[in-house]
């Protein structure tokens, strides 16, 4: 059984590069699948979501090799139009192939996807979205059996402004006729990311990165080569690391813009920044003062998928914290683990309070799932003496080389295989 040992309460110092952003990559490396030819996708880490992608698109019919960051994606030839249950349920993302292969094929058999469990995660919005646009979706046997011979561009306003159903929708709407408009569409940069590698691919989308995306459809798709945007969660990641044990970090190869909102209260928690064009600088004070309020939203808000950094890291601030979690139901998985470690966190329904103590101590904790299995890890860092952090699979989801990076801040921590 594999495990992550931490040896804590090492200050870290020192500077880190960001890798590719994880929920960038994911629907970018679908929408090779539009285009017959040769994509080249840079800046792809190697993480577990990532290789069940290339699976996915390997038992579609793409080949596939790495060099490096860099995936060169073969989509030429006749390529099928279903994808197993088996692979389905690995990955939550794996439901955007839903738009691609129509795109390419015309139909696609898939069934429900799978992914990190954060409380229901339903795809009504991408379905809906779809039968607006024209296709005809049957659900038998637990798969969605999809055909579209033609789709029509419409104005398609999402009831919540879902990042998967926005990302489904541009990628459908650019084999529809005419122009489709997504209303409340959400704003997250990885959408604007997708945008640029459909746009290098001749597509005509606009506006993506705000509430309003437009998509020209059917122009005519080419290959292309793309660098994919950094993990903005990643970079969270390291600065909460760093915050939670009064270190200092330079972090490299990111977007500081895409970090506002975490930026804006890891100041509030007394630490100093210092942005630059592709770099954040962080100081940490020796305790941190509690934000007193985060609440997540979707971008440019508070992301979800910081809560839980934030969450482990707030555990010894100075004061209480009150979390709200408004995207997903059950997000709050690491509390218990954290409990076992010391902290003092109650949980009602989707608001955390946490009361920051002056210590937590090295327990026996299990990952549950991907971001609360890296707030244990931030936890681990922070408390006096060993943790063992198990299922660490999870973490691998999205974390490429994170222990070697954090040994080279000055952690004690390995992986035991
Ligand atoms: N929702 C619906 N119906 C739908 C789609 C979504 O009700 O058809 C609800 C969800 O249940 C949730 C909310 O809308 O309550 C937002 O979900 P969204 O569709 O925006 O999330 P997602 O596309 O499934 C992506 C990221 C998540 C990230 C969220 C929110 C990928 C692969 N995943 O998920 O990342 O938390 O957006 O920003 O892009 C992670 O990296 O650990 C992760 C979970």
């Amino acid at each position: 059984m594999s495990r992550i040992l931490v040896n804590g309460g090492h200050r870290l110092s020192g500077c880190v590069k960001i890798h590719g952003a994880k929920n960038a990559v994911l629907p970018i490396l679908a929408a090779t699948v539009m285009a017959e030819g040769v994509h080249t996708i840079h800046n792809c880490p190697k993480l577990s979501d990532v290789s069940v992608t290339c699976e996915i698109l390997e038992k579609l019919g793409a080949h596939i090799t790495r060099d490096g960051d860099t995936l060169v994606v073969d989509t030429t030839g006749e390529m099928e139009s279903f994808i197993p249950e088996s692979l389905m349920r690995k990955l939550r993302s794996s439901v955007i192939f839903l738009g691609a292969v129509l795109t390419r094929k015309k139909e696609a058999k898939i069934s429900a996807p799978g992914g990190c469990e954060l409380g229901p995660r339903p795809i009504d919005l991408h379905i809906k979205a779809l039968r607006e646009l024209g296709a005809d979706i049957k659900e038998e046997h637990g798969y969605l059996i999809c055909r579209a011979d033609n789709l029509y561009g419409k104005d398609i306003h999402l009831d919540i402004p879902s990042v998967g159903a926005t990302e489904n929708i541009m990628l459908a709407a650019c084999n529809a006729d005419g122009v489709t408009t997504i209303k409340n569409a959400a704003c997250e940069p990885e959408i604007e990311d997708l945008a640029n590698f459909l746009n290098s691919m001749g597509a005509c989308v606009s506006g993506a990165g705000t509430s309003t995306v437009t998509i020209v459809g059917k122009q005519e798709l080419k290959a292309s080569e793309h660098k994919v945007m950094p993990d903005r969660i990643v970079a969270t990641t390291y600065l909460c690391a760093a915050a939670a044990t009064g270190g200092e970090i330079d972090v490299l190869d990111v977007c500081p813009e895409h970090l506002s909102a975490v930026l804006a209260v890891l100041s509030d928690c007394g630490c100093r920044i210092i942005k630059g064009k592709d770099r954040v600088m962080l100081k940490a004070p020796q305790i941190l003062k509690s934000p007193a309020a985060i609440k997540t939203m979707p971008y440019p808000g508070f992301p979800t998928d910081a809560q839980s950094l934030f969450l482990a890291m707030l555990t010894k601030s100075d004061g209480t914290t009150m979390i709200t979690e408004t995207i997903f139901e059950s997000r709050y998985k690491a509390a218990g683990e954290l409990l076992r470690m010391g902290a003092k966190i109650s949980i009602n329904g989707r608001v955390a309070l946490v009361k920051g103590v002056n210590k937590l101590s090295g327990a026996c904790v299990s990952a549950q799932d991907l971001r609360g299995g890296a707030a244990l890890v931030i936890a681990a860092l922070a408390a006096d003496g060993k943790t063992v952090i198990n299922s660490p699979e999870f973490i691998y989801r999205g974390y490429e080389n994170l222990e070697e990076n954090l040994q080279r801040l000055g952690a004690d921590i390995v992986y035991e295989g």
